[in-house]
């Protein structure tokens, strides 16, 4: 694609005048976004960037290890991996509102960056994934107060708080640019058609007190979903497909034993922005046979419902 690799070179020579000899430091949250901006810097200035990726302890199956493989093995960017996940678990104990669960994980994350920040020392940059709908999305439009539907952390609050410069290569560009553009920059392609994913994660698809025991089995339950949607050709149609456990715990059968377990809520939407959404309409085949997967490899599940509620009324997450 000659645009994304015009813009490439242009971009590259961008970040080298600003930098110049100065440190970097980038924030990865597994996303796109950030991963795209860290392979362009360090394609700029090599090793003038160190990543640092906070692991929240609250990302899909397999999630942490894919971003520490392919910065570390596969593209050799300077990577710290903060493995926080007890510390997150332990702040979020007991806490049951969606915004408060946001507020507790924007602030940790940040205490924790911030820290990381100090013992790689002296960056005198900070990047950031930032595409233009995050610039547009963060000017009000009158002047006058907001109404909140949901507080996205993974804006905001990071640079006052460090006082350091951004680098921001992504401002320019919407989601699928940033797409051609990681393509262009050699990211794979499982890794660059990823759904996007929210900063508080898996958070906000367990409804209700967060433990432990509740992750993991969404996270197995989610693995299990994406691999039918896949298998089916369907993940490149769908804007966002994920499964939510629901805090609730049903009576089943299985074999000639009576059940007592959790319940599984899935989701996928086609939307083109996310702003408004339409639920998927899967066949009623594909439905059934993954609701069976689900239950037959999922300890501690033994009901599948899916959601039909399209955005508005109904957000695209849960919570
Ligand atoms: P909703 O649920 O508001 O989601 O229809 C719209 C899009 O935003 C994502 N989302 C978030 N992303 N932090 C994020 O970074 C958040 O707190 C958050 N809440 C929702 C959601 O996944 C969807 O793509």
């Amino acid at each position: 694609d000659w645009t994304m690799r015009a813009f490439r070179e242009e971009a590259i020579e961008k970040i080298r005048a600003q930098v110049g000899s100065g440190k970097v430091i980038c924030g990865l949250s597994g996303g796109v976004d950030s991963a795209v901006a860290a392979v362009l810097i360090h394609e700029a200035i090599g090793d003038q960037l160190t990543c640092v990726f906070v692991d929240h302890g609250m990302l899909r199956k397999d999630e942490a290890k894919t971003v520490v493989d392919l910065f570390r093995h596969h593209y050799n960017i300077p990577l710290v991996h903060v493995d926080a996940s007890e510390t997150f678990l332990g702040a979020l104990k007991g806490v049951t509102d969606p915004e408060q669960k946001r507020k507790i994980i924007g602030k940790l994350f940040i205490d924790v960056f911030d820290a990381e920040a100090k013992v790689v020392g002296g960056a005198d940059y900070l990047a950031q994934g930032t595409l233009y709908p995050d610039v547009i999305e963060s000017v009000s439009f009158t002047g006058g107060p907001s109404v909140t539907i949901k507080s996205h952390h993974n804006v905001g609050g990071l640079p006052e708080r460090m006082n350091m410069k951004l680098v921001e290569p992504l401002r320019e560009l919407f989601k699928d640019e940033v797409r051609a553009l990681g393509r262009e920059l050699g990211l794979p392609d499982v890794f660059v058609g990823r759904h996007p994913f929210p900063g508080p994660g898996l958070a906000i698809r367990c409804p209700g007190e967060i433990t432990a025991e509740k992750l993991d089995i969404l996270r197995n339950a989610d693995a299990v979903y994406i691999d039918q949607i896949r298998k089916a050709g369907l993940y490149d149609k769908i804007w966002q497909a994920f499964a939510v456990l629901l805090p609730v715990k049903t009576v089943g059968v299985m074999g000639d034993g009576r059940t007592y377990e959790y319940v599984v809520g899935l989701r996928a939407v086609t939307s083109t922005d996310g702003m408004t959404a339409d639920f998927y309409p899967f066949d009623m085949a594909f439905l059934g046979a993954t609701a069976t997967r689900i239950i037959n490899e999922v300890k501690g599940v033994n009901r599948v419902v899916y959601d039909v509620t399209s955005k508005p009324p109904g957000t695209i997450e849960w919570e």
